[in-house]
């Protein structure tokens, strides 16, 4: 159980804001919720003190006994702020202390989380890019806003991401154990896809592939020994295969579809994103509802549609200092060698690393070892690795950090 302050600014969104008290309260955690006087023209004081089951304040008068506008920043395990407006964002960047919540944001040692959400045009602002740039150098975490509609009549990027969205980017600060291990990926939020998509034909069939998991599953463990918060998204993997992980959040899906919502829902927050998974190129364009039955020698037709590419879809997405990682199983054929497929892929996925691995009768899928060569975005060798799967993953996430570290030390911009 995490002792969580919830600020709540005046935006259109602070409604949602009651959805995720719940997904807190619900998962245990004892929450103190602090509005602004704004916030509290959109919800009204009862509904959080009844949710939370805690005194709901917002001057820094109004509990003087106690001084509640140092003792809640100073025992708090995390600070979120959802949604968090323009002016939330540029009195916490100037170190405001006019309310209770802007005064608990200047105590708090613990992480922070802001979602900020408002018009386009506001978000977009050189003031607003200003504060949070300077509010992410100081440590705080983001959560990028959505693109959607918005109050009034407008749409664009400025959207609440949904409550349970917000809340899966909490989880890693929520943990009880979330105290860092020290290495070089020391705290950094790591997301991994492994194993294959699964894609409904009929209620008993589906199309598949042979991806096990191993290598997606090698390079979580790599990056928690590296100090990382890691999240695993599996699909389809053996259960048998992730009883062994120590220390990693594990969401399981199925289909490509459910793939992207998971990835979409993590790139808000993660340093890092690992498209280890294989993924279904096509997808029956209409799983049939009953089983199918046989058609004799007329044989069966099934029209595949295409699913969505999702590394591209993080790549266009990529926040600045984000690392995107993709891989790429070739084989080679009698005009093109298998690393020249991949060169060729890397140029085209434009993800910071490509690891890609010849599959043959001896590498590749499954309990065996497996030799890589990572690629930059140019398609130029970075790195080589051979061995098994937890060696290759050891030198993957190696890779990684280095990245990581690279990335961080760029002036903004370059990335
Ligand atoms: N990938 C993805 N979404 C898809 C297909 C692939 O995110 N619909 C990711 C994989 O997880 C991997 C990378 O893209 O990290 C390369 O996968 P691959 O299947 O080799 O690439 P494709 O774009 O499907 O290329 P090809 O034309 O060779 O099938």
């Amino acid at each position: 159980m995490a002792r969580v302050v919830l600020g709540v600014t005046g935006g259109i969104a602070a409604f949602k804001s009651v959805t995720l008290l719940r997904l807190l309260t619900k998962a245990g955690h004892d929450v103190r919720v602090v509005p602004t006087q704004s916030a509290l023209r959109m919800v009204g004081a009862p509904t959080f003190q009844a949710l939370s089951r805690n005194p709901v304040h917002t001057s820094v008068f109004d509990d003087v006994t106690t001084a509640e506008h140092v003792r809640l920043g100073q025992t708090a395990d995390l600070v979120v702020v959802a949604p968090a407006t323009a002016d939330l964002l540029a009195r916490a960047r100037s170190g405001r202390a006019d309310d209770l919540l802007t005064a608990t944001l200047l105590v708090a040692t613990c992480p922070v989380v802001f979602a900020p959400a408002m018009h386009t045009e506001m978000w977009q602002h050189p003031a607003t890019r200003e504060n949070v740039s300077v509010l992410r150098e100081r440590g705080v975490h983001i959560i990028e806003p959505d693109s959607g509609a918005l109050a009034g009549d407008d749409t664009g990027p400025g959207r609440l991401p949904e409550p349970e969205a917000i809340f899966a980017a909490l989880k890693p600060h929520l943990n009880a154990d979330a105290e860092p291990r020290p290495g070089p990926l020391r705290g950094a939020q790591f997301v991994v896809s492994a194993g294959g998509t699964r894609e409904a034909i009929d209620p008993v069939r589906f199309l598949g592939n042979r991806s096990s998991g191993r290598q997606g599953i090698a390079i979580a463990r790599a990056a928690a020994a590296a100090g990382a918060h890691v999240t695993l998204v599996a699909a389809n993997v053996e259960d048998a295969l992730l009883a062994g992980l120590r220390g990693v959040d594990i969401e399981n899906v199925s289909t490509a579809a459910e793939l992207e919502t998971a990835m979409n829902v993590h790139a808000g927050s993660a340093d890092v994103l690992v498209m280890a998974a294989a993924v279904a190129d096509y997808r029956p364009a209409a799983a049939g509802e009953h089983k199918l039955k046989k058609n004799g020698d007329e044989g069966m037709v099934l029209r595949l549609e295409q699913t969505p590419d999702i590394l591209a879809g993080l790549v266009a997405n990529r926040r600045s200092g984000q690392v995107i990682v993709g891989f790429a199983a070739e084989t080679g054929d009698e005009q093109t060698a298998a690393i020249e497929h991949a060169r060729a892929k890397a140029r085209r996925k434009q993800a910071d690393l490509l690891v890609f691995n010849e599959v043959s009768a001896t590498a590749g899928f499954g309990a065996v070892p497996n030799a890589v060569v990572i690629l930059d975005s140019d398609g130029t060798d970075v790195s080589a690795a051979a061995g098994t799967k937890d060696e290759v993953g050891t030198a993957v996430v190696a890779e990684i950090a280095r990245r990581c570290g690279e990335v961080s030390s760029a002036p903004e911009g370059t990335h």
